[in-house]
């Protein structure tokens, strides 16, 4: 059987994993009876793979480029009982990991160690994406998590001045103590996956008149405070900013054409030291939109297929509802249902119509259009497939091992 190994970022081998490659047909095999217009063909039983649980819109930090900053402290959570309902329905339908991230701050909501053991105990794989000020919190369920999960850190900075400036946390934290917790969870449990988050600002990016902190400098150092703090990984991805009107998220483009390719160079370079840091101690992750900025190939990314077929896989619960995309968290177009959308099986029968009526009538051509879509290629993987004539039996199947999507 075909290994998943070293491909976390393609999509479309984890959705041919054993696991999932049966729901990968009959949503194939659904999408063909759909466009020959033969009767109503039945929606598949089936619920996503994996989703991302917000658990909470409260936050500490006040991160002047964070995405989700507008939907942030309202005074909303999911409750325990709704989240332990809504994960029960769902792996009755096929869910098998989950990501606690937010809007918010995970690691403030009063039952996060509960929720942490309940999803171990449930066998779901956990992913956790924390601004690492909480982190006794995750250091109290440590021997909860198995290899395949993982924790990933948003630090965006190597020096303690930019990680104030980017972050604005609320009360006494430092880069230097959040690296310091982060390396004893790891040597509490070495099969969790360590991640330094770090998102890239490059200098003149402007949200809301305000400038923010640039760090692309600070790219090699980030790479040796992650081996020296024996961080799995260091992902790098640009900043992204929601576009006024649209809320949609999409990549700061810049002035003219020779800003650009500054931006560009001085990226280019940075990483480039920044993999003399890595050798062979942390793995250097450059996400699927980072990689099109620095090869011109953004407009690429830009360019959807009409049908989303990501959103049958992966869905995000959040306080203020389901929605069908993280990039269109929180924005009325993504909204599939409400926060208890999951809770029975009842409730989950009426998200599926809703999804549904989605897959038929969200145009992504038209409304995706700016979106930077991490989700592209697969989109297109999956729409080529549709419109092929092979067969869904000539789908070949990989090895279980990563259900994040
Ligand atoms: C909004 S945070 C919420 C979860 C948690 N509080 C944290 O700090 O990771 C979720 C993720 O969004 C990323 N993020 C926020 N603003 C972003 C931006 N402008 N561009 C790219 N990623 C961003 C963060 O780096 C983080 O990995």
């Amino acid at each position: 059987m075909e290994q998943l190994k070293e491909r976390e970022h393609d999509f479309s081998a984890k959705l041919r994993q054993a696991s999932v490659i049966e729901s990968l047909k009959e949503y194939i095999s659904w999408q063909r009876k759909v466009r020959s217009s033969s009767g109503q063909p039945v929606f598949p039983r089936r619920g996503p793979i994996s989703v991302n649980l917000d658990l909470t819109t409260a936050c500490n930090f006040s991160c002047p480029h964070c995405v989700d900053s507008r939907m942030l402290n309202t005074g909303d959570y999911l409750d325990l009982d709704t989240i332990k309902r809504s994960i029960e329905t769902l792996q009755n339908n096929g869910l098998l990991s989950v990501i606690l991230i937010g809007g918010g701050e995970p690691t403030i909501h009063k039952n996060f160690e509960e929720l942490v053991r309940f999803l171990s105990r449930q066998g779901l794989q956990i992913g956790i994406a924390t601004n690492g000020s909480r982190l006794e919190r995750v250091a109290s369920v440590a021997d909860a998590f198995k290899e395949g999960d993982w924790l990933r850190l948003s630090l965006d900075a190597a020096r303690e001045s930019t990680f104030f400036k980017s972050h604005r946390p609320r009360g006494r934290i430092s880069l230097e103590k959040i690296l310091g917790d982060a390396s004893e969870i790891k040597n509490a449990n070495s099969a969790l996956s360590l991640g330094y988050s770090f998102v890239i600002v490059w200098k003149g990016i402007l949200i809301n008149g305000y400038e923010l902190c640039e760090n692309v400098q600070e790219i090699p150092e980030a790479v040796r405070l992650a081996r020296e703090n024996h961080f799995d990984y260091i992902s790098f991805k640009p900043c992204l900013l929601r576009l006024d009107g649209s809320l949609k998220e999409s990549i700061f483009s810049q002035p003219d054409e020779e800003h650009e390719t500054q931006v560009i160079d001085e990226i280019t370079r940075n990483l480039e030291k920044a993999r003399h840091e890595a050798s062979d101690g942390v793995k250097i992750l450059e996400s699927i939109n980072l990689d099109a900025m620095l090869n011109r190939k953004v407009h690429e990314l830009k360019v959807q297929p009409q049908v989303c077929h990501s959103q049958f896989f992966r869905t995000v619960i959040a306080p203020s509802g389901i929605f069908h995309c993280p990039a269109l968290r929180g924005v009325d177009l993504g909204r599939i249902g409400s926060e208890d959308g999951y809770k029975s099986a009842g409730n989950f029968e009426q998200t599926q119509a809703n999804l549904e009526r989605s897959l038929r009538n969200f145009d992504a051509a038209k409304e995706c259009d700016v979106v930077v879509c991490f989700y592209h290629h697969v989109n297109w993987w999956i729409e080529k497939f549709i419109t092929s004539r092979k067969s869904v039996r000539s789908l070949t199947k990989v090895e279980d091992d990563n259900f994040f999507l």
